[in-house]
């Protein structure tokens, strides 16, 4: 019996992994079956597992994965699979734009057997080596949502409430830019900008993925951030816009390592990307400071979906 598991799962492993033939994992997952994450205890059914797999191979069209060893207890009721795979980064996957870079990762799922099929795989891999090697140097819990094993739900404010929340968050407005590999201009207006330290001299700024901003900033070394003055009104209406060639209507020049950086900001940084925090709809970027420039201009502020003009406030 041990036997034919293994046979078995080394077979149709190969037919979905390396094929694609994901419908063949039938033969061998139990109706019940579930894949849990050693890592956020998320689990998936038999159906998601094979759009992973399906997504995945589209990302890594090369893909080959190698099962080491399979290890059946002798009652055949629970087992070992130590893995591995290796393929070429060619396409995005969840929103992370493809690097070309050869990556390989292994792990290790401890199988549960009901007659004679894999009920529940507890999957342990090391995601951290693997995300290096596709280029993203560090992540948060990024692609599986912790969704509980039992069920249970997790606890959150309503959205209403978390936005209301923010709206009491008053902030200035930014223009975060970068060159895209053809050579154009690019950018978004964002508030999310924070500064992290001053030695080392590191900014924040988060991207929302669906922008078509993000692909862009994602694979560049470096960008601008440019903060709003209050003559840019019209200015952070365009970049807030997913109007094509939004530069064609404001004067710009290129910093040091060529991030635009746009005439008649109230400051603008030029910085070089460090690190690309995932989460499920954003990317954090931390950047290292490497120009600055600022004018003698008075910078706008946002609140509650509204712009007000600093130079009008009264101090406390
Ligand atoms: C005041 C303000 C702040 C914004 N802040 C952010 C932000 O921090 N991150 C983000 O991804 N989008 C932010 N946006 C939304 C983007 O600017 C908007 O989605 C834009 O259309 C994206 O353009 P793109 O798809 O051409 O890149 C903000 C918009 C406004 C008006």
């Amino acid at each position: 019996m041990q036997e034919n598991i293994k046979d078995a799962v080394l077979h149709t492993w190969e037919a979905a992994w390396d094929r694609g033939e994901v419908d063949a994992l039938d033969a061998i997952l139990h109706p019940d079956y579930q894949r849990v994450s050693a890592r956020t205890g998320g689990a998936v059914d038999a159906a998601t597992l094979k759009q992973n797999i399906l997504d995945t191979r589209a990302a890594f069209p090369d893909l080959v994965t190698t099962i080491d060893h399979i290890v059946v207890d002798e009652r055949g009721e629970t087992a070992a699979i130590f893995w591995r795979s290796a393929g070429t980064f060619t396409e995005e996957l969840h929103g992370v734009p493809a690097t070309g870079n050869r990556v390989e990762t292994r792990g290790s799922n401890f199988v549960e057997l009901r007659e004679g099929m894999i009920a529940t795989e507890r999957v342990t891999w090391d995601e951290s080596d693997l995300l290096a090697d596709v280029g993203v140097p560090s992540l948060g819990s990024a692609f599986e949502e912790a969704a509980a094993v039992d069920g249970a739900p997790t606890t959150a404010p309503s959205i209403e409430d978390l936005k209301g929340f923010n709206r009491q968050f008053i902030t200035g407005v930014t223009v975060v830019t970068t060159m895209d590999e053809e050579g154009n201009p690019r950018g978004l207006a964002a508030n999310s900008y924070a500064s992290v330290s001053l030695d080392p001299p590191l900014v924040l700024i988060c991207v929302q993925k669906s922008t078509s901003t993000h692909a862009p900033l994602f694979t560049s070394t470096h960008l601008g951030i440019n903060i709003m003055s209050t003559n840019q009104r019209d200015t952070v209406g365009v970049f807030a816009s997913r109007e094509p060639d939004k530069f064609a209507s404001v004067e710009w020049h290129q910093g040091p390592h060529g991030s635009p950086l746009i005439e008649g900001s109230a400051a603008s940084v030029e910085a070089e990307i460090k690190e690309r925090f995932l989460t499920k709809t954003h990317t954090v970027f931390i950047s290292r400071v490497t120009h600055a420039e600022a004018a003698d201009l008075d910078a706008m502020i946002y609140k509650g979906g509204k712009f007000y003009d600093s130079a009008e406030l009264t101090q406390l």
